[in-house]
């Protein structure tokens, strides 16, 4: 396949793998990029800029295609040394990063001194307009059904990727409810330039998590995830559990006083329990509204021929085939 976003990144399909907290290790960014889509490592999961260019070095041995780390510029409890992290993958030879949270103006000049470039992901098309206005190559925007942090507007895909291709010039990817050839190609007929995934790369063999991970995400339906932290302007869709159900019942109590402290058990410290340890209650873990597509645990290599396969089929099938003229 081609797109504005293949040649971008030098890529064979477009297709993304979004920085994922405790997921997004070597094994996960070398077999997305070996399967011709980019790959990518969470910049922050390794716990300090030397951690980062050892897991670069091992995702370099483990595949020769390009693959990207994510930076995340969320509200951490202490400031990460970003500049040293962007040094990192530098001297590690990495040419793409992805960017998430705040925008990444104040380190724009660094990463673009690197010759690398910037895919920033935001939720609204007013943050995809200053993204591409301080310099980033391509956005990814996450609508309302993903995984992860879906802002504040709550404005699902089905309208929020047709006004962003009315507005944007850069190239962009439908981030957010994707898992096969049919979001592949509603993706590209709304706008977009390709996919971005989280959620169902996790139910993948190589993904380097816990078996009852990928189980439960397999197991659950399209209602079983929950918003949290809206009361503190942070919202973070995650699947649900009684750790998650213990925080809805804090929030509820306290309120627009709802602070961090209130709810640091079920929210700090969860990633290690859940993806390593498998603890499936911990608390408060990302995933998207898409786990009700997702049935099986295919190789990464699997899952890209297929959504490449089923979007092949259904443009020059399907939609040929009702084209009467
Ligand atoms: C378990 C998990 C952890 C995530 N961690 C991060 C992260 O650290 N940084 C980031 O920018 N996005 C993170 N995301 C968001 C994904 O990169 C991606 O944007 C999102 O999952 C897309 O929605 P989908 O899950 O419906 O595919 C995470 C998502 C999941 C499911």
């Amino acid at each position: 396949m081609k797109t504005r976003i293949t040649e971008l990144f030098g890529i064979e399909y477009p297709i993304i793998q979004g920085g994922m907290h405790y997921v997004g290790f070597a094994e996960l960014a070398s077999a997305v990029s070996n399967a011709g889509a980019l790959g990518f490592i969470t910049g922050l999961t390794q716990k300090t800029p030397d951690d980062l260019a050892r897991e670069i070095a091992r995702c370099r041995d483990m595949t020769d295609k390009p693959f990207g780390v994510n930076l995340t510029f969320l509200p951490t409890f202490s400031e990460p040394p970003y500049a040293e992290y962007i040094d990192a993958i530098k001297q590690g030879g990495v040419r793409i990063v992805e960017t998430a949270g705040r925008n990444p103006k104040q380190y724009m000049s660094l990463l673009k001194e690197a010759g690398i470039k910037v895919i920033h992901k935001c939720t609204s098309v007013r943050h995809a307009l200053k993204a591409q206005e301080i310099g980033c190559d391509a956005v990814s925007v996450d609508g309302f059904e993903c995984g992860g942090h879906p802002g504040e507007d709550d404005i699902p895909n089905s309208v929020l990727l047709p006004l962003a291709a009315e507005a944007l010039t850069v190239p962009f990817v439908a981030s957010g409810g994707m898992a096969d050839g049919r979001g592949l190609v509603a993706a590209l007929a709304l706008g977009a330039d390709g996919i971005n995934m989280g959620t169902r790369f996790i139910a993948t063999k190589e993904a380097p998590v816990h078996q009852n991970v990928k189980d439960a995400i397999v197991a659950a339906t399209e209602l079983d995830t929950r918003l949290v932290m809206r009361p503190l302007r942070n919202t973070e869709r995650v699947l649900t559990n009684a750790g998650v159900e213990r925080l809805l019942e804090i929030e509820a109590e306290k309120g627009e006083s709802l602070q961090i402290t209130d709810i640091l058990d079920q929210v700090a410290g969860v990633y290690p329990k859940v993806m390593i340890h498998g603890e499936m209650d911990a608390g408060a873990w990302s995933c998207g509204m898409v786990a009700g597509l997702i049935r099986d645990v295919p190789s990464v290599g699997e899952l890209v021929r297929r959504i490449a396969d089923e979007a092949n089929d259904i443009v020059k099938k399907r939609l040929g085939s009702m084209i009467t003229a």
